[in-house]
């Protein structure tokens, strides 16, 4: 038998709810693939300044970073938006990203054929999409110095190293490489010095997997085609800033934000989240999305375990539970058969394992 130690961050709002269903569920591959889990919870954001005054508390770190792998529910929340910022558990997130060293932020955007009346593009342009958008995570104009403000200007600096660039370029090259083998590159090398050295730096990279085929593409251009025509894309590869933009474009053409899980990925630790926050609106009342979480465990088996079959196992229970017309509410007015609730939901899914 197998023994994987994953740290736990459930959270705040909806994050206790949702990791819970993907424990039931990587319970049910853990039976099916003789996989033994071992799990220890950490407090972080609104929870964790409840119990000790510090949306981060050290012990997170320290264990997190002792794991094989993290599952993270989700932070936040009314309750604490009245704190000074260093205070407030959105700031103990990005601490926490950088702390792990989490530089490649994966998102796929997978449209199930079940659900493509759920997005607002036509379905004979989203049917099939299935696009990994990879997104340097630490570094670029989020991080960059010189930064500054004053009464009549402020200021941010775009920066990449050569060494930054190769790193994250290799993630998703060997990504494209288990995929279809498609990669373009995301920049504004027609304005942007760093942009050409980005560009440069990618073309160099791509010698080393000859059977990907690179394309690049400026920005604007790419927030245009991932409307216009999104299945021409396998993977994407971009920088920090122009990531947190098309990642978020790319997952709305799935149509629910309950569906999409993450991967933070370093080379410390990786961390695996849904893109969505705590959901105060509908926190403690049972009928949150679990998918986007379960999904997350999946990527964790994946990436991190390297546990391709228990990752198929759980990516196809999610699809048939799908085709069976299994809902929960946000999706109830698409080929709905039964709505459900969180836990039914996540019992579903485990017992099509
Ligand atoms: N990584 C994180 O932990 C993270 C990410 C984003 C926001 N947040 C925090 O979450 C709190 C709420 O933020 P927000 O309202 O802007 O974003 P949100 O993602 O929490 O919610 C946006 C909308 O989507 C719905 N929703 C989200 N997840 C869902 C699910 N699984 N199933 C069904 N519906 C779902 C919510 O009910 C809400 O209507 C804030 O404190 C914010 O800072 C945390």
């Amino acid at each position: 038998m197998k023994n994987y130690n994953i740290s736990l961050i459930k959270g705040d709002g909806i994050g206790v709810e949702i990791v819970d269903e993907a424990i039931k569920v990587l319970s049910a591959v853990g039976k099916k693939f003789d996989i033994n889990f071992e799990y220890k919870e950490y407090l972080m954001g609104g929870c964790a300044i409840d119990a000790t005054g510090n949306p981060l508390p050290q012990e997170t770190i320290d264990g997190v970073l002792n794991s094989d792998a993290c599952l993270f529910g989700a932070i936040g929340g009314p309750k604490w938006d009245n704190q000074p910022r260093e205070l407030r558990p959105e700031s103990g997130l990005l601490r926490f990203r950088k702390e792990m060293g989490v530089f490649a932020n994966l998102r796929p955007a997978v449209v199930y054929d079940e659900l493509v009346d759920a997005s607002s593009l036509k379905p004979e342009v989203i049917k099939g999409v299935d696009i990994m958008v990879v997104r340097e995570l630490i570094g670029g104009i989020y991080f960059g110095e010189p930064k500054g403000k004053t009464e009549t200007k402020g200021w941010n600096t775009m920066v990449y190293e050569v060494y930054e660039i190769e790193r994250i370029a290799h993630v998703a090259f060997k990504l494209a490489m288990k995929r279809d083998k498609k990669l373009c590159s995301i920049d504004k090398a027609n304005v942007l010095d760093v942009s050409q050295l980005w560009r440069d730096t990618v073309t160099k990279i791509a010698t080393q997997y000859p059977e990907v085929e690179l394309s690049h593409m400026y920005v604007d251009n790419c927030a245009m085609q991932l409307i216009a025509n999104p299945r021409q894309f396998d993977v994407i590869l971009t920088g920090n800033i122009f990531g947190d933009i098309l990642s978020d474009e790319a997952s709305m053409l799935s149509g629910s934000i309950g569906l999409l899980p993450s991967a933070s990925t370093g080379e410390k630790t990786a961390v695996y989240e849904p893109i969505h926050g705590s959901a105060p609106d509908i926190a403690g009342q049972g009928i949150a999305n679990p998918i986007a979480t379960i999904s997350s465990a999946s990527m964790m088996l994946r990436y991190s375990l390297g546990e391709e079959e228990a990752a198929d196992a759980i990516d196809n229970a999610i699809k048939t539970a799908m085709k069976d017309g299994y809902r929960t509410g946000d999706l109830a007015a698409f080929d709905a058969k039964e709505v459900v609730n969180t836990q039914r939901m996540g019992e579903i899914i485990a017992s099509l394992i």
